[in-house]
């Protein structure tokens, strides 16, 4: 019976951070300048005029993020490095001050028995390097090459596990093509170029851990079911190219040598020919995937809105999160048998999920945030159904610890499981938290049978979490 299966003994269950959305002090012991400092530092770019120059203060904080975490029984820790902190210049001469920051985050971590996941890439770009072109450089998969090496010599003997970049489509899509994200162009022609490089690169990096690294190295990718709104050819082929766009665009070169044919068709003139020695390159081993998964989309034809000439039905309001995403946990156990049918067998980590909700506020201490605690039941859910289907499941990650900078939408967003107050920098777990730090000390058999219903799940924790730290 499902309320009795424990996950897996070694099961990761983890939350998920990246270096920009929560450290703050961007200069700090020599580190260089940023492609998200510039950007949210360009007045009307990110909404409200905010930046990460504060964020969650982690950098300052970390120790105590670090013991919120132990006290929370969360068992893994996924977070980025912060490129410009550790090599300045973006590349050469090795910042010893920004890379302690991050060898005294793994041993405080290890200390508390808590396995740290790193990601070596989630968009925060050394700015000297964007000036050289950045993604657009094909230079650049040396770079991240090098980057790569110095981290893996430093940090490989305590760190299991490694990302190479979070999410290239949302670099290259939002970043590129339509320049909400630094480095904010937008341009047809340069979106396929820097897409291509980001794989380039996660080659290289894969490249270098063979050689350098004992343990294990992936990517993450941002995945997402498309429904065609209708049986229609032309809905159906909708369908197809919205796929091919966010859900192969980057794991079929890296594990089936090739782009999707419909990229040349969504790109037109656009999409170059490519040197098969690059595919080649790209099409190189590697020993998990990491999903982050948010949401689903039912989409249908639309020749206005190219290049991928597809539009998205609005959820229903009922299901619809403050990003506008309609919540459907289905998704997840889709998408997971996905792609182990579609790429093999092989270890997957689930290193995003989560939601964004207008949070009630804080009442003595305490943020009664039913909605996401019922976002993550339901999730991880779907997730147990995937391993019940044979989906080599080996962890999940919730997005986020933190109420942290969402980007282009600054603070007005808030993702975490713990509420920080932004003047005063105080973090109080949410009931989402203390429902996670139940599922996780139950190995998940707190998912009762009676939820697969969809029934209501009991919000009496009695676990004694301080609620306010
Ligand atoms: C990103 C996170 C982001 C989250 C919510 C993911 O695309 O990796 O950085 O905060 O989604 O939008």
């Amino acid at each position: 019976m499902l309320d009795k299966a424990r996950f897996p003994d070694h099961f990761l269950w983890g939350v998920a951070t990246s270096s920009y959305q929560i450290e703050g002090s961007p200069f700090a012991d020599g580190a260089g300048e940023n492609i998200w400092h510039r950007f949210s530092h360009t007045p009307g770019l990110v909404e409200h005029g905010h930046s990460g120059d504060i964020a969650c203060d982690h950098y300052q904080r970390a120790a105590s993020d670090v013991a919120l975490m132990h006290r929370l029984g969360i068992k893994a820790y996924r977070f980025s490095i912060s490129w410009a902190r550790v090599l300045p210049q973006g590349r050469g001469r090795v910042n010893e001050k920004g890379l302690g920051f991050y060898q005294r985050l793994v041993d405080e971590l290890l200390e508390h028995d808590i396995c740290p996941l790193i990601t070596l890439f989630h968009w925060d770009l050394p700015s000297v390097l964007d000036d050289r072109g950045g993604w657009l450089n094909r230079d650049i998969a040396g770079w991240f090459g090098d980057y790569a090496q110095t981290l893996y010599r430093a940090l490989d003997d305590r760190v299991k596990l490694w990302i190479t970049i979070n999410e290239p489509w949302v670099m290259a899509d939002k970043g590129y093509l339509q320049g909400v994200h630094a480095p904010g162009h937008r341009n047809l022609f340069e979106a396929p170029i820097a897409a291509h490089n980001m794989l380039r690169a996660h080659a290289r990096a894969v490249e270098s851990y063979r050689a350098e690294g004992h343990n294990e190295i992936g990517i993450a990718v941002n995945l997402e079911p498309k429904h065609p709104a209708s049986q229609n050819p032309e809905d159906l082929a909708a369908g197809r190219r919205a796929d091919a766009y966010i859900n192969r665009y980057y794991l079929d070169p890296i594990l089936l040598g090739a782009y999707p044919s419909e990229l040349s068709e969504i790109f037109g003139e656009a999409w170059p020919s490519w040197f098969d020695a690059d595919l080649d390159d790209i099409h190189r081993p590697i020993d998990f995937i990491g999903i982050n998964y948010y949401t689903r989309s039912v989409v249908h034809n639309d020749p206005d809105n190219p290049p991928v000439c597809v539009s998205s039905v609005p959820p229903p309001e009922k299901s619809r999160t403050e990003m506008g995403w309609e919540v459907y946990p289905p998704g997840l156990t889709n998408i997971l048998l996905w792609v182990s049918d579609r790429y093999g067998k092989m270890p997957l980590y689930v290193t995003e999920n989560g939601v964004a909700f207008d949070d009630p506020p804080v009442v003595d201490g305490r943020v009664n945030d039913i909605a996401r605690a019922q976002y993550l039941h339901d999730h991880l859910l779907a997730a147990r159904k995937a391993i019940n289907a044979g989906v080599d499941l080996r962890g999940y990650f919730a997005w986020s610890l933190l109420d942290n900078f969402e980007w282009n939408h600054g603070y007005s967003k808030r993702f975490g499981l713990v509420h920080v107050d932004h003047n005063t920098q105080l973090r109080t777990p949410k009931a989402s938290a203390r429902l996670y730090s139940e599922l996780i000390s139950s190995h998940g058999t707190g998912l009762g049978v009676s939820d697969v219903d969809g029934a209501g799940i009991d919000m009496n924790f009695s676990q004694g979490i301080s609620d306010t730290v």
